[in-house]
């Protein structure tokens, strides 16, 4: 059975300070006698604080994998600013591909979010490919699919977990993918989430910021 994901997007917040408070109070997850076997963590923080949370989680042997929230669509070259799936290796095992925050804000489009995909599984990262309905294209190669409805993103509005579990059931009817839920996910309302029988994890944004929140998260999941 595939183990159930649960992802700490950090979206563009935390300084270097912030990052380093945040993980000291995530340590404690190791004190709070949780059970994780069947559990995957999965944190991605900004790029600039990518070689802090991997170092520290080898450090501190914390049952966690990194992931990246972006990566560029081009190989390693001239490509000012961008940084590329080799790179990211280095640090992550996950890669975000298709948020709607970047589809946006940033104008990625399907054929840009493709290339990503492809040069991301290159390098072996994984993709965790985001959706905002399910009939929306996934590349070829994904196999983590997360659905995001706009509307429940950061507005404390969350899908129902019964529609929620509906789009999931039928995104994993594509291609038999692992499908998350993500949108305004706390540790008040994961477990409806959770415990469908479609939905095999959630992509938290807001509530994951405070690590205190984050491990209820994990617990109630
Ligand atoms: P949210 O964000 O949990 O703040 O709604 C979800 C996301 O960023 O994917």
């Amino acid at each position: 059975m595939d183990k159930l994901l649960i992802v700490a997007n950090l979206k563009s917040y935390k300084s270097e300070n912030e990052a380093k408070e945040w993980l000291e109070n995530f340590i404690k997850i190791k004190e709070s006698g949780q059970n994780l076997e069947n559990k995957e963590i999965i944190i991605c923080p900004s790029f600039t604080l990518l070689s802090l949370f991997s170092s520290y989680v080898s450090n501190n042997s914390l049952p966690v994998k990194i992931g990246a929230q972006n990566v560029s669509p081009f190989d390693e070259g001239a490509y000012t600013g961008e940084v590329n799936a080799k790179q990211i290796k280095d640090f992550a095992e996950f890669v975000l591909i298709g948020h709607s925050e970047r589809r946006n804000n940033f104008g990625e489009t399907d054929e840009l979010l493709s290339k990503k995909v492809e040069v991301s599984l290159k390098y072996g990262l994984k993709p965790i490919f985001l959706v905002q309905a399910s009939n929306n294209l996934i590349p070829q190669g994904v196999e983590i699919v997360a659905y995001e409805p706009i509307f429940a993103i950061g507005t404390n509005t969350p899908d129902t977990p019964e529609n929620a579990e509906k789009e999931a059931a039928s995104i994993k009817t594509r291609n038999n993918y692992q499908v998350l839920y993500g949108g305004s996910v706390t540790s008040k309302n994961v477990a409806g989430f959770t415990r469908t029988e479609n939905i095999k994890g959630v992509l938290v944004g807001g509530a994951s910021l405070d690590s205190q929140e984050f491990i209820k998260i994990i617990q109630n999941a």
